[in-house]
């Protein structure tokens, strides 16, 4: 059995202007010592889903499993998360200020937490684990800085203190949140390199929530993808960057700075990520998608396993996708994009005939008998890209981002990019409003860390 079993959760809020269906339907587990990436656009219900499970969302309505070693979270007694929060779940949010009391001293905080859990451990006893837990993750003369408040800290130097707290009591699982949004692109390079570092040493199971694909490259072990509440897709890492299926997927990986890119113009996913009070319709992803065909309109795909069957080179039991392109036309390759194309719009044909949906999956056009396969434009926003420059380190990566075999994107190892998934248009007239960019005005993370005044310049746009 995984350390955590989520099965089906589902979270909405009652407001004022309707119920916001924050959450609706989300599967995953986590085992010990693994890392879980749940990335995606703003608003995708990544902290609800997260938060819900610690019960951190009064109000909402909530329905679903949640089975930490075996017990419901969900149904679990207040007592019972008091004594699994910080002791067994920690959280690490992205804004440390908002986490740490302004007015004690940052040993005080976290002496706080050892005794909230185990009144039997003295002041003295939890002072000198706190100095340790200092020292463990980077922080210099531990004794003495042990002593100061939270403004006396840099941004990245707060983080570390942030990750000492968590991992105080040795939990179980963390959820990190974000935990480097705020940072430049030098002290997020370490703090994950930190976080990599301690969960191997202490064993620990990892929830990294970001909207950063350049994270996820660099720490996770699987991969879902939420979109309007839901996983569109779900995988392990390489399976993701190297044979991902769903277009979301696809238009997140093509949003990507690579640390080699540069001539190459990135991708951004057109139009707005939908509102959680009045979805649309049938796949909540066909608003935007290039690929988009008559039944996308009507009926919402469920996820069904994609990819080379079992036995194939490439096969993950682990994939699935919510999604009605043929499931075997997965990766960024030129290959993959024709056979999406083709698919869309033969179905899109079939609809002008008036022959209906096809039944399940689309199929391409070579697939029906006594049709060629005749690309389409269909209604995107442009023509398909160009091959990405970069290395081809394996199978479909040439003209996708690097991942993490090379330097991974968002730590361009020289001025680089700050990992945001900044946007602008395929003709170049970039908006620049993606999150998490930097802007070359990154801060220096105070002493010990030794990197001086960032230098990042990804305003990728
Ligand atoms: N207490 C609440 N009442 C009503 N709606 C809420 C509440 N909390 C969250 N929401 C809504 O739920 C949706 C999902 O929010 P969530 O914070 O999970 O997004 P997210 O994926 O974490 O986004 P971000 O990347 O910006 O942090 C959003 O539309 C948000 O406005
Ligand atoms: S092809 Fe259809 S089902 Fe697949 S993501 Fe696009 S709109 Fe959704
Ligand atoms: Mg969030």
């Amino acid at each position: 059995m995984s350390l955590l079993e989520v099965t089906d959760l589902q979270v909405s809020f009652h407001t004022a202007d309707g119920e916001v269906h924050a959450v609706r339907g989300m599967s995953f587990s986590v085992d010990r010592g693994r890392t879980l990436g749940i990335v995606g656009e703003s608003g995708s219900g990544k902290s609800v889903s997260t938060q819900t499970l610690m019960r951190l969302t009064p109000g909402a309505r909530v329905s679903g499993r949640a089975l930490f070693e075996g017990r419901d979270l969900l149904t679990a007694s207040d007592d019972r998360m008091r004594e699994l929060r910080g002791a067994e779940i920690a959280m690490i949010f992205q804004d440390p200020l908002s986490s740490l009391h302004p007015l004690y001293k940052v040993g005080w905080q976290i002496e706080e937490m050892i005794r909230a859990h185990d009144r039997q451990v003295g002041r003295d006893q939890a002072r000198k684990r706190a100095v340790e837990m200092l020292g463990l993750v980077g922080i210099p003369k531990p004794d003495r800085r042990v002593d100061d408040y939270p403004h006396q800290f840099s941004g990245g130097m707060r983080q570390r203190v942030m990750i000492a707290m968590a991992l105080a009591l040795n939990p179980k699982l963390i959820i990190a949140d974000e935990p480097t949004t705020a940072l430049d692109a030098t002290v997020q390079a370490q703090i994950l390199d930190l976080m990599r570092r301690l969960q191997a040493e202490f064993d620990t199971a990892l929830i990294m929530i970001t909207h950063d694909l350049g994270v996820i490259a660099d720490m996770a072990d699987d991969v879902l993808v939420m979109y309007g509440g839901k996983p569109a897709e779900r995988a392990a890492r390489r399976t993701l960057y190297y044979r991902g299926h769903h277009p979301y997927t696809m238009g997140l990986l093509r949003s990507v700075p690579t640390a080699a890119g540069g001539a190459d113009r990135l991708r951004p996913i057109p139009g707005q990520p939908p509102s959680l009070i009045n979805l649309p319709s049938g796949c909540v992803f066909h608003p935007r998608c290039e690929f988009a065909m008559p039944h996308c309109r009507t009926d919402e795909p469920v996820l069904e396993h994609a990819g080379p069957p079992p036995g194939a080179d490439g096969h993950d039991p682990s994939h699935v996708s919510a999604c009605w392109l043929p499931l075997d036309a997965v990766g960024l390759g030129e290959d993959a994009q024709a056979r999406r194309l083709a698919a869309a719009e033969a179905a899109r044909e079939a609809g002008r005939r008036g022959r209906g949906k096809p039944s399940g999956h689309a199929r391409p056009p070579e697939e029906e008998p006594g049709r060629r396969p005749e690309p389409g434009p269909g209604p995107g926003p442009g023509p398909e890209p160009a091959p990405r420059p970069g290395p081809a380190d394996g199978p479909g990566m040439a003209d996708g981002p690097r991942m993490a075999d090379g330097p991974r994107p968002g730590t361009a190892d020289g001025p680089g990019t700050a990992g945001g998934t900044g946007t602008g248009t395929a003709d170049g007239t970039g908006t620049g409003d993606g999150p998490g960019t930097a802007d070359g005005t990154g801060t220096g993370d105070g002493p010990g860390t030794g990197d001086g005044p960032g230098t990042a310049d990804g305003g990728n746009a």
